[in-house]
């Protein structure tokens, strides 16, 4: 079959990045859709098993920071379009080892850049779409949203390799001319988010009976968005967005940490047919993050108002979704926490 176009994403086995292949290989079947995954503790294919058979699908594993490797994906498909998710995302993690960030998000972005810059030097219609951060932006006071000439501040080696990554993309575009765009987004939450995170590690834990660990004094804001209205921003900004510009994406829904996990306790009571407040009784106030950024808020309208692109999920419905969802896939939570997904892929990817 000849397709229209032949598009690397990296990273789609993680929590955002198979939302993107999905709805790509589903939207798109005009595409040649190639995800390419080091499947590290946080990549999945279970994440994926639905459109896996796709005629328009293809799996890759390998690691972005394996230059040579990257360099023969590109000669092999001759990609005109990248849409770059691959990372270590976790930012507790990334101050326990910030040198496994370093080396995935700036030396993998970078392999990637010259990748590209080497197969489109005489072609046009190519496109470099680099998903990043908020975080790049450092910490809000209590009032102002970050905006697209907020300067860059990153305050964890996770932030900072982020806002590292977002430099030489732009860099490359001034120097050598190519087609970039990014996107810095708020925190996502819904299916498939490695229960790490805050939203489903509450989860998992109420359902295990475990202590809800919640950093300092709880009062730490995030800015959450439904992981597929990240994916339709990201196919609005990857076919639509202007060369060279970055765009902030968010859905204008602030929560402090601690009324976040109060309801979702009081939604995990309802659901179990508990008595109100069951859950609340295992939250655990511990030692914070160090660095921790005090409140995070994005401005879209760049996005909205030029693309047209807007959120199309309330928090309500999005966040009942959600705890449905990881109820339904206990077995899922088990394996990804306990390893057994990656034992099996080193078998089969040997
Ligand atoms: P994730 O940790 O769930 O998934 C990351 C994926 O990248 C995994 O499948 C992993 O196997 C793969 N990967 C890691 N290292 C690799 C390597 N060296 N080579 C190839 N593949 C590798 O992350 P996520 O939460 O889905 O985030 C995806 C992207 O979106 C990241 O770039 C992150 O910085 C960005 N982002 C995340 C959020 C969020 O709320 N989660 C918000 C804004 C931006
Ligand atoms: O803002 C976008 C970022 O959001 C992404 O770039 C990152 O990849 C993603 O991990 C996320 O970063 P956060 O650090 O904001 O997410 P996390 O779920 O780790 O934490 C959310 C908030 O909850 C934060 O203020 C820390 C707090 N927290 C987190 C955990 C895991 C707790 O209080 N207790 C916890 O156990």
């Amino acid at each position: 079959m000849k397709f229209e176009r032949t598009i690397l994403i990296t990273g789609g086995a993680g929590f955002i990045g198979s939302h993107v292949v999905r709805l790509f290989v589903n939207k798109y079947p005009n595409y040649r859709i190639v995800n390419l995954d080091a499947l590290t503790y946080a990549g999945n294919l279970e994440n994926l098993r639905d459109v896996e058979d796709a005629a328009n699908y293809t799996f890759e594993r390998g690691d972005i920071t394996d230059d040579g490797f990257i360099n023969n994906l590109f000669e092999q498909y001759q990609f005109n379009g990248v849409i770059h998710l691959a990372a270590e995302s976790h930012v507790d993690r990334s101050i326990s080892d910030p040198m496994s960030f370093i080396k995935t998000n700036i030396v993998g972005t970078v392999n990637l850049l010259n990748a590209a810059r080497q197969t489109w030097k005489n072609t046009e219609g190519g496109r470099f779409h680099h998903v990043s951060t908020d975080e790049v932006y450092g910490s809000l006071g209590d009032e102002g949203f970050f905006t697209e000439t907020t300067p860059y501040d990153p305050r964890s080696p996770y932030s900072a390799s982020k806002a590292s990554s977002d430099h030489l993309v732009n860099a490359y575009y001034h120097t050598y001319n190519l087609p970039i765009v990014i996107s810095n987004c708020s925190n996502n939450y819904g299916p498939n988010h490695f229960p790490e995170k805050l939203i489903p590690l509450i989860i998992n834990n109420i359902l295990k009976n475990k202590a809800l660990p919640i950093y300092g004094d709880g009062k730490y804001t995030r800015d959450w968005l439904w992981v597929k209205d990240h994916a339709s921003a990201i196919d609005t900004i990857f076919h639509n967005g202007r060369v060279g510009e970055s765009y902030n994406i968010g859905g204008n829904n602030e929560w402090k940490n601690i009324d976040l996990v109060h309801k979702l306790c009081d939604i995990m009571d309802e659901k179990l047919e508990r008595p109100q407040g069951t859950a609340r009784e295992l939250i655990t106030f511990v030692k914070d993050r160090p660095g921790h950024d005090r409140r995070y808020a994005i401005d879209a309208s760049k996005l909205m108002n030029e693309l047209g692109w807007t959120p199309s999920v309330k928090f309500e419905e999005g966040f009942r979704e959600t705890v449905d969802w990881y109820l339904a896939n206990k077995t899922w939570v088990d394996n990804v926490t306990s390893g057994a997904y990656q034992q099996y892929y080193e078998n089969q990817y040997a």
